[in-house]
Formats: structure tokens, sequence, C-alpha cells
């Protein structure tokens, strides 16, 4: 008989419940995005996150099973992220699915967020019939997280091992997107709409500096000097109006179209668009190749929020690493409760479970880093 995994995912903005089956295939996926009740405070609000899980945890989760047809005893296991997260919002998930692992006598998961963004990727490689090969690199891109690992399965029945190989030293890669969208007067998340009016405007227009990281692992990653260089640059320029056409337009219209876009944001802010997000796809990928040849790398894996972003995935396409590259497809790419249930498949093989007082965790610290197995 098929094994069944309830995945449940509630680390920052987004409500998640899905069920995957072990061969891979989705029977469903429940995404409830809380977008809105954060959008007037410019970035997620932790208490709101914590109060609106709260409201949405039990109709998500009742959507997943119904979407994929199934009844409680029909489930092998209930896998949850406890951690990188907000704790107030992961204690939400976590209970809850500590609640249902003992009332339906069912072993519960605890899953690393990070993991199962890469899990995503591999799950969907499979179902495309082409597999991850391993070693492989990976790299998660979100508003939490800049990481880039090497990951390797001796045979697939095995477990995954990993090795963090680089991380950022400041700001996520995402948050970069959202700092920078946020001055600029587009909004929470900036990423989307960066990455929308990023093609009008030219990329070599403005140096944006990064800083160089002169001391320590050569793998890591930084991207705060850019959120100053952005300031900045936008100090520099007279922008009162265009930042006032910009804030009517989104009091009008909460998702505005590109063309609405283009209407308020002059050129100079187009390249300004353009010119950051070209200095995040470089400070990205720069790191990529060294990393490829130190581990011996097979395949490339691109995972998180930011790996939506079109121009990173035409760039790490036509860099041709002489690898194959996967990313996710768009809905796996942001938070999803797929990507849990995924990366619960090889800790259910294994027994690893968890008991009723496993611990939420907010950085990738020893206890979240133990979950994963990483060879820090
Ligand atoms: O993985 P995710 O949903 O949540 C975290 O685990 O953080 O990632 C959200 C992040 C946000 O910072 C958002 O701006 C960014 O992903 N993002 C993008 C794009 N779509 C989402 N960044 C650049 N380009 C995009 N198309
Ligand atoms: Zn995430």
């Amino acid at each position: 008989m098929a094994v069944r995994i309830l995945g449940i995912e509630s680390s920052c903005d987004e409500t998640a419940a899905a069920v995957v089956d072990d061969s891979g295939t989705i029977l469903s996926s429940i995404v409830a995005s809380q977008l809105a009740a954060h959008a007037r405070y410019g970035g997620v609000v932790p208490e709101i996150a914590s109060r609106e899980h709260g409201r949405a945890i039990v109709p998500v989760v009742r959507a997943a099973m119904d979407k994929a047809k199934l009844i409680w005893t029909d489930l092998a296991a209930i896998a949850v992220t406890v951690g990188p997260g907000l704790i107030g919002s992961l204690l939400v998930g976590a209970t809850y699915a500590k609640s249902l692992s003992y009332a339906l006598s069912l072993p519960l998961i605890a899953v690393n967020h990070v993991e199962g963004h890469i899990q995503a990727v591999i799950l969907e490689a499979r179902q495309r019939a082409t597999p991850v090969q391993f070693p492989a690199l990976a790299l998660v891109v979100s508003g939490g997280h800049t990481h880039l690992f090497a990951l390797s399965q001796k045979s697939v029945s095995e477990q995954f091992e990993y090795k963090l190989l680089g991380k950022t030293r400041d700001d996520a890669a995402g948050e970069a997107f959202d700092k920078i969208g946020k001055l600029l007067g587009f909004g929470y998340p900036g990423g989307p709409v960066i990455d929308m009016l990023a093609p009008h405007g030219n990329p070599r227009a403005i140096r944006f500096t990064l800083a160089k990281l002169r001391e320590g692992n050569s793998l890591d990653f930084s991207f705060s000097g850019l959120k100053t260089a952005g300031l900045r640059w936008f100090q520099a320029q007279e922008m009162e109006q265009e930042l006032e056409n910009r804030r009517a337009l989104r009091a009008q219209h909460p998702h505005p179209t590109l063309e609405q876009w283009l209407e308020v944001t002059p050129q100079r802010t187009l390249d300004a668009v353009a010119s950051f997000q070209h200095t995040v796809i470089v400070e990205l990928l720069a790191r990529v190749q060294p990393s490829a040849g130190q581990i011996g790398a097979r395949s490339l894996i691109v995972s998180g929020g930011v790996a939506c972003n079109s121009g990173l995935r035409r760039a790490a396409a036509d860099r041709r690493f002489g690898i194959p590259v996967h990313f996710p497809s768009v809905a796996l790419s942001t938070d999803n409760a797929v990507m849990i249930a995924a990366a619960a498949f090889s800790k259910f093989q294994h027994a690893e479970f968890a008991g009723l007082d496993a611990p939420v965790y907010a950085q990738l610290s020893a206890g979240c880093i133990d979950l994963f197995r990483i060879d820090a």
C-alpha cells in the first residue's frame, strides 16, 4: 500500500498543508498566503503571522485531506516544519501536527525548512524523469536564507548527506529584494515586482558595489552593502513625486500589472531596478563555479522564493556550468508543504521520528542543523 505523508508548513507567512505519496505524486497542496494581512506594514509582522496561522491551520489541513480524498487512517505519518522560522508561527504548525500525531497514533517527523526547499526540487526532478545526479550543489535563496550546500546520497535507500559550504553573513538575497522594493515604493514583497520591471531597465546603468569579504570563507555571501548602496543612490534622487504615484497606484490596485507599474516608474528607476537585480544574480552565481569544482558536482539545484526570479533562471542556464541545473516550478519555489512532506520520506524509511516534546528553532542553529544531518 502506498505510503502517504501529510506535510504541514507554518514557518513564516504561509500556512500550508500537502499530501504526497512514496511514488512522489502530489495528492494535494494547499497554501493560504497572509500577504494581504502584512502588506500595509511593509514586511511580515510576527504577531500577526502567528494569529493568522492559528486561524488558517485547521481549514488548510482539512482542505489538503479533502483534495487528496483521504481520511486520517490513510496517512502513514505527519511531517512538520520545526525551523528555522518565526517561533510563534512554527509553534502553531508544530503544536497542531503533534496533536494530530498523538490523537491518530501516527509518527511525527520534524523537518528542517531549508532541507524542504531542496527536497522539493529533487521530488520534481524525479517526476520529470530527469533525476538529480549526486553529488549536487544546492543554492537555497529565499527571504530568510542564502545557503550553499553540497548534497550527496550514496544510494536511493540511503539518507541524504549535507555539507554547508557557504551562507550569507548578513541579509538573505530575498531580504535584499524586499528592502530595495520597499525603498522604491513597490510594496512587499519586492522580489516579484523587481523581477517584472528589471527587463525594462539597463542592468549596467548603475554600479552597485558589494562588500568584498576579505576574511573567512570565500563561499560566503553578503548583501547588506547592497542595501546601503541602494539607499545612497535613492537619497541622491528626487523621488517624492514618483513614490507618491506608486503609493496611489498600490492603494487602488493590490496587484498592479506591468503596464501600471511602468506608468509610474521613470527610466532611471527602471535602470536602478535592473542594475540591482543584476548585482544580486552575479553575487549568487559567482559562488557556484568554484564550489561546483570543489565538490565535483554533477548537478546544481537552485531553490527558495528567489528561485522564481526569471533573471536568475536565465543566468543560471546561460552560464552553462557544464552540469544540469534544476529549478523548482514556481508553485514549489515559495513556501509550501509539498517540500515538507517530500523531505520526510527518507526520515520515514529510517524511522527517524520526533517526540511530542520536539522543539522549534528560530535559526539554523545547533539542534536545527542536527535535523538536517549537516556537516557544518
Ligand atoms: O521561500 P520564500 O517563500 O520564504 C522564505 O522562506 O523566506 O521566499 C520569499 C522571498 C521574498 O523575499 C520574495 O521577495 C522573494 O522570495 N521572491 C522573489 C521572487 N519571488 C519571490 N525574489 C526575486 N524574484 C522573484 N520573482
Ligand atoms: Zn522558505
